[in-house]
């Protein structure tokens, strides 16, 4: 029977298990807990088109408008096409999407509006807690296959190859103890690398494992120069970067500025449903002071939201603002952008079939070109979703059958020496804070170059990966060098890749970056890759 390994427990992740489950063993292994993903922390919810064709062609064209003249069609046109039938599943296995309590519809699915979405189109669960609930109905499951084997606390460091074919992964376990796993293939659903930057949203294991796994291995990435910032994560001293969802502008909160103006109607004609990459900019720009490095504050403003109960519509972020002495329905809360959500990753055709024999990659980790330059608001879970099971529909069509081979294992970075833990996590500070202000929201030449040499000066000093720290400080340092050299490389401005020396289109770079061992050139994708 063949034997598979799945590399990360978040939505696409759980969801591939279960199609690969149906056909072989799989080794689903996650560095944390099940539950600890960035699946779990995605508040606002799931934007699926479950009102017929008209309803899905609206949701291509709003997911094509918001990627800014980079979404490549058939993928956006998988993704609303088979996500009715993928979230018609979900409800089946028993996700709790919140339903109308009374008003004309009771019992119906309740519909949110977010930004640069045409119809209301969000589904949600408990408020404002729909990826815990989905990740909480698809462990359950998960749970229950016995041909499921759920490996947590072990950090994935490098890919396995044999004869040009991947094969496995090396990995270090709960006690630092290394381990292989061989499999007949490796689907990689690791998520995003928010901890690139020093604000961002998301949790501590999102240090971009599975990208840099693969780009070492010789994997090719595609569009890492676009990150997605959060307009609306909570800026307040001592206090994380939480996410304050999208949600509640589309339940009508405003953005005001520190006059107590609202602005978003001079940057965009849907003001603050506008594309998020919009709002993060106008946001920033608002901010800045009168001096140099002076920061004004801006506020998200719910007082006027009349006739709806913010607690029971947004009982955890309220429950957070608690803490903090803050209340949605009384107090101005003071919000700025944080890095968010990876548009690129893994280059993958529409089948999560990566550039390399034997290796597959699906939901955050994955570049299939669904979001273009800048992803419409909660297209994440439903990406990870429907191309989470495309992908494993893929690997049990394809994968090798036969004996799994003894693998070749390169280690291939060796440090001088060790290093200490407070020396790899002073690095590990130091690097998220200069990409935040050299490769974050704006960005020029001579940041991205100042970026390039801190990192280029950072490398001989990289402890091997023999811990979890050090082998994620390593992958971290990857990322931002493929985000630095990506940034570079496009001189222009597009999507979430803004360029204050090249604030404009250019049509001619209406073309996705690509990036293989250290070189980068601009593709057009296509629906199938060159093996
Ligand atoms: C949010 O609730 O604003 C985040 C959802 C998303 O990233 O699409």
């Amino acid at each position: 029977m063949p034997h598979w390994i799945v590399v990360g427990a978040g939505i696409a992740g759980l969801r591939a298990a279960l199609t690969l489950a149906s056909a072989g063993e799989v080794t689903l292994i996650t560095k944390e807990v099940a539950s600890e993903s960035n699946t779990h922390y995605a508040q606002g919810g799931i934007a699926v088109a479950m009102g017929g064709s008209e309803d899905v062609q609206l949701h291509e064209q709003d997911t094509i408008q918001a990627g800014d003249g980079l979404v490549f069609a058939p993928a956006a046109r998988m993704l609303v096409e088979e996500g009715p039938a993928r979230v018609a599943e979900l409800l089946a296995w028993g996700t709790n999407f919140d339903r109308e309590h009374g008003g004309r519809e009771p019992g119906q699915l309740m519909r949110t509006r977010e930004g640069a979405h045409s119809l209301p189109r969000i589904l949600h669960a408990n408020g404002d807690a729909t990826g815990r609930e989905i990740g909480r109905a698809l462990l359950e499951r998960a749970s229950r296959d016995r041909r499921i084997h759920l490996h947590e606390r072990v950090t994935t460091c490098d890919l396995l190859l044999h004869d040009g074919r991947v094969v496995g992964v090396t990995a270090l376990d709960a006690s630092g103890q290394s381990k292989e796993f061989v499999g007949n293939g490796v689907l990689l659903t690791s998520g995003g690398a928010g901890q690139v930057y020093s604000d961002t949203t998301n949790p501590a294991v999102a240090t971009g494992d599975g990208i840099a796994m693969a780009y070492r291995a010789g994997a090719e990435v595609a569009d890492m120069e676009f990150y997605q910032f959060h307009p609306t994560a909570l800026s307040l001293p001592g206090a994380p970067r939480f996410l304050l969802s999208e949600a509640l502008r589309g339940e009508g909160a405003y953005l005001r500025n520190h006059h107590g103006e609202r602005f978003m109607e001079r940057y965009h004609p849907l003001a603050e449903l506008a594309p998020r990459d919009i709002v993060a900019r106008a946001i920033t720009r608002e901010g800045f002071g009168e001096r140099p490095g002076e920061t004004l504050p801006v506020y998200l403003d719910m007082r006027h939201v009349q006739g709806k109960d913010l607690h029971q519509r947004f009982p955890g972020i309220s429950s957070f603002l608690e803490k903090y002495g803050l209340e949605l329905s009384r107090d101005l809360v003071p919000v700025r952008p944080a890095a968010h959500y990876l548009m690129g990753g893994v280059r993958t055709d529409l089948y999560g079939r990566t550039t390399l024999p034997g290796l597959y990659a699906a939901g955050e980790v994955a570049c299939t070109g669904v979001h273009g330059a800048n992803r419409l608001a909660s297209n994440s879970l439903l990406e990870g979703l429907v191309f989470g099971a495309r992908a494993a529909e893929t690997v049990v069509q394809e994968g090798m059958h036969g004996d799994v081979p003894k693998p070749m294992f390169e280690q291939r970075i060796v440090a001088e020496e060790p290093k200490t833990s407070s020396d790899v996590s002073a690095m590990r500070e130091r690097l998220r804070g200069l990409m935040w202000l050299h490769a974050g929201l704006l960005r020029d030449e001579a940041g991205l170059l100042a970026m390039q040499s801190a990192l280029d000066a950072m490398r001989p000093e990289l402890p091997a990966a023999a811990t979890r720290d050090a082998a994620e400080l390593r992958n971290l340092h990857t990322i931002a060098e493929l985000i630095t050299a990506s940034a570079l490389a496009r001189k222009e401005s597009r999507g979430a890749h803004a360029r204050t020396d090249f604030p404009d289109h250019d049509p001619g770079c209406a073309k996705h970056s690509r990036m293989v061992q250290g070189r980068v050139d601009f593709i057009d994708l296509t629906a199938t890759l060159p093996r």
